[in-house]
């Protein structure tokens, strides 16, 4: 077995860590202050608490597609190797049946479990540490009401160091900056409060460094990681950039936010990919204040360049254009119509307004056209009269990059070429 340079550097600090993991655990839990129940009637409480667990999204992630509501086992893979979530229904075997509120408070605002082990955070502690006690009192009471499944996860298959779990104490120690969002009446509070807490969106959206944490700095300027395609395979996604650059959230208004993310439409678009998740078994189901306080709070993002992270790609040259020209005459514009100004019925618009079009990393762009871009289906009613087909099988990288990148040069976009390299990786 060989170490890289960063696992060495990362095995010197595992004494501190074990260290710092006793220190942290020691520290944080006075200061959290009694877990306040909230004062309203049972089945008030579990209601609180089912739509805060929608908010939060915990069942796209604990429930695999033929398994158990919340048994857990869905696989997530990271550049560190496999990690399967874990059973939160309330079985006491297998699951969180045995925890106290406590228990779970620790987990969802610092990411231990009681037995002091440090948790992952595929889990997004990360975000969830911003919830307040009320509301994780709230969940918890949900939680324990579900029905109880005896199920454990598999096992993980992460590479060695990052197998070592008490090493999470480190990388907290850097990048995990717990604490209370603590929300207020106003609008922007509450979008706030549930943007950067429960919904969890800069999970996908903030680009990461080289230890999987999220760059502070860039917050939500764009991320990409690594999701399942229509054909079932994981391939790098680019979430885009969700501050109000000329080619992040800038390109749509307040409205055409609002929605997408409470219909999975708007007047353009339909979701596709791996948002279909957070829209269809969260967002949707939020009220409609809820989301225009999420609306708000996106839009006022001040705008990061997300070339700061990933530097433009290079101005396309005419020929590329030319032959991007043709391919996207004869494959494409038949739906989304010759000046890409689409049609209701057939297909979006790509003339203007698409992030992922116009996303400096490109990846997602291409999966819709090398897989198909899989859209929410039911129980929505059909938007478009057919599916786009996937053209993996049709058209070679050269194609793809050529049409990709006169789609992102032509009207209203510019978002520079993209190579058939690029489109390589996406296969
Ligand atoms: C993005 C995916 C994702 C989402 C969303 C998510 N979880 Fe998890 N959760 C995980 C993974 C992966 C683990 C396992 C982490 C590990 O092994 O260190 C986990 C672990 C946990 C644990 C620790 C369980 C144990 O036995 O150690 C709890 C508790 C938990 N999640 C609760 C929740 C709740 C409540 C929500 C919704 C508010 C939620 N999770 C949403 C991925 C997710
Ligand atoms: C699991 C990862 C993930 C999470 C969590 C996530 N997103 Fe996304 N998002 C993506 C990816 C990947 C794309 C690009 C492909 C697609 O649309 O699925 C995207 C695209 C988008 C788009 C542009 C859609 C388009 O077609 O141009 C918007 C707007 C958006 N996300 C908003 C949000 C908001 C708001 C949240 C939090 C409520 C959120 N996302 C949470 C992964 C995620
Ligand atoms: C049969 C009609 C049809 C054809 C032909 C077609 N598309 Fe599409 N395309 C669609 C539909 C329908 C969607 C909607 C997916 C959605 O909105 O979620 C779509 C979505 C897209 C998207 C995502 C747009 C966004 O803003 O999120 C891209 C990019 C795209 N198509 C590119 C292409 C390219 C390139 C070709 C030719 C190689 C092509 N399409 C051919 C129907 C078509």
């Amino acid at each position: 077995m060989t170490f890289s340079l960063r696992q060495i550097a990362i095995l010197a600090v595992l004494a501190i860590a074990v260290l710092t993991s006793v220190l942290l655990r020691s520290d944080s839990n006075d200061e959290d202050g009694p877990i306040a129940i909230v004062d309203i009637s049972g089945n008030e409480l579990l209601a609180r608490g089912e739509y805060l667990a929608i908010a939060g999204n915990c069942a796209s992630c604990h429930t695999t597609a033929t398994g158990e509501f919340m048994a857990g086992g869905v696989a997530f893979e990271t550049p560190f190797g496999t990690l399967y979530s874990t059973n939160i229904t309330p079985d006491a075997d297998t699951g969180i049946g045995n925890w106290s509120e406590r228990d779970f408070l620790n987990a969802m605002r610092h990411g231990v479990r009681p037995d002091n082990e440090h948790l992952y955070p595929a889990f997004p502690y990360t975000a969830y540490t911003r919830i307040s006690n009320e509301d994780i009192a709230a969940i918890y009471a949900y939680i324990q009401s579900i029905p109880p499944v005896n199920q454990s996860a598999p096992e993980n298959e992460l590479s060695f160091p990052f197998n070592i779990r008490p090493l999470m104490a480190f990388w907290k120690a850097i990048f995990f900056e717990q604490g209370v969002l603590e929300p207020r009446s106003e609008e922007w509070n509450r979008g706030a409060y549930l943007v950067e807490g429960l919904a969890h969106c800069s999970a996908c959206h903030s680009p990461r460094n080289g230890f999987g944490a999220e760059i502070k700095e860039l917050h939500m300027s764009g991320g990409e990681y690594l999701d399942r395609v229509r054909t079932g395979e994981h391939r790098p996604w680019s979430a885009p950039n969700l501050t109000s650059t000329e080619r992040g959230l800038g390109l749509w208004t307040q409205q055409e936010l609002e929605d997408y993310l409470k219909t999975a439409r708007n007047d353009f678009l339909e979701s596709f990919g791996p948002m279909n998740q957070v829209i269809m078994n969260s967002t949707r189901f939020l009220s409609d204040s809820d989301i225009n306080a999420m609306a708000v709070y996106l839009k006022s993002l001040p705008p990061i360049d997300e070339a700061l992270v990933r530097p433009g790609a290079e101005a396309p040259d005419p020929q590329l254009m030319g032959r991007g020209r043709s391919v996207y005459n004869l494959h494409c514009g038949t739906c989304h119509l010759p000046a890409g100004e689409g049609d209701p019925e057939m297909a979006p618009r790509l003339n203007a307004g698409s992030l992922v079009v116009q996303s400096p990393n490109p990846a997602s762009m291409i999966n819709a056209i090398l897989y198909g871009p899989e859209t929410p289906g039911h129980p929505l009613p059909p938007r478009w009269r057919e599916p786009m087909e996937e053209f993996q099988y049709l058209l070679d990288d050269e194609e793809i990059s050529a049409v990709a990148t006169y789609i992102r040069n032509s009207w209203d976009n510019s978002a520079g070429a993209v190579t058939p390299e690029q489109v390589a990786r996406q296969r």
